[in-house]
């Protein structure tokens, strides 16, 4: 039971791979083996190593979430989006803010090439506010609203174009929750950090257990893990914060069912 509690919460772990080199990206998969369910390529590694490495990654039987964060005219996005699709990618993210048209039609061109040649389509997730904007920056932008109805409001656009999920603040989980109820809508959170390590640039930052409590599927870990002097550990210790929310979740459902 524990050894599947592990591989679950391992699942629910990606490494942000916000690195300058295939090198420096292939040390930090084989240093944190077994670890980690997905490794995140964004648009640092992707510019400077280009879909070779993202092939490479999955011909070694990982699992590729690409954030390319796209965000285009409808034809534009849906082209790319279908070619990460052919890329093997489990998971892609397209901006929420791009509107409902560009989603809808990136989500059928996905959905037609993977129908077509047989091939299991990648989760199509939309971003929604990046959790690096805090409040005054997005009074810059002329977004009013709180993040979290910002947020709730494009959340439930990206479901109704189709979309598989969002990548969103955990203090924005439970109003997401609220208003998309199909708990097959994935909410994958950034801006994580262990009780002890620096913010860096994240405006919205929370503990691996708070983000699980507050409803999320999926972590995404950079820097604490990247910028650790001891890279594996600083993944376990995140697995085992990990790891010991889905215990205590395990151990409920099954007094439960029991009905204690
Ligand atoms: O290093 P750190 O743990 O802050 O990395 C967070 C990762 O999550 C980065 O790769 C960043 O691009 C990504 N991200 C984010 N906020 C979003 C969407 C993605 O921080 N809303």
């Amino acid at each position: 039971m524990i050894l599947d509690n592990r591989a679950d919460a391992a699942a629910r772990l990606i490494l942000a791979l916000d690195l300058p080199t295939r090198a420096r990206a292939l040390e930090f998969i084989h240093e944190t083996e077994g670890l980690v369910g997905s490794y995140k390529i964004g648009s640092q590694l992707f510019t400077a190593e280009g879909p070779t490495l993202v092939r490479d990654i999955v011909a070694r039987g990982q699992s590729v979430f690409l954030d390319l964060k796209f965000h285009d005219i409808p034809n534009t996005v849906a082209g790319a989006a279908v070619e990460a699709a052919r890329l093997g990618v489990r998971m892609l993210t397209i901006h929420a803010l791009g509107g409902e048209t560009m989603m809808r039609r990136a989500v059928e061109a996905v959905h037609d090439l993977c129908d077509g040649e047989g091939l299991t389509p990648p989760r199509l997730i939309a971003v929604t506010l990046l959790t690096s904007l805090g409040r005054e920056d997005l009074k810059k932008i002329h977004l009013s609203g709180t993040p979290e109805e910002i947020v709730a409001d494009l959340a439930e656009l990206a479901y109704s174009c189709g979309m598989d999920g969002v990548v969103a603040s955990a203090h924005e989980c439970p109003a997401i929750r609220a208003r998309v109820t199909d708990p097959r809508f994935v909410l994958i959170v950034p801006g994580i950090r262990p009780a002890d390590s620096s913010p860096h640039d994240q405006q919205r930052i929370v503990t691996p257990g708070h983000a699980l409590r507050l409803g999320a599927d999926y972590l995404v870990v950079g820097r604490p893990i990247l910028e650790s002097p001891t890279p594996r550990q600083a993944a376990e210790r995140i697995l085992a914060e990990i790891a010991a929310y889905c215990d205590r979740h395990l151990d409920t459902a099954e007094s439960d069912l029991q009905g204690n």
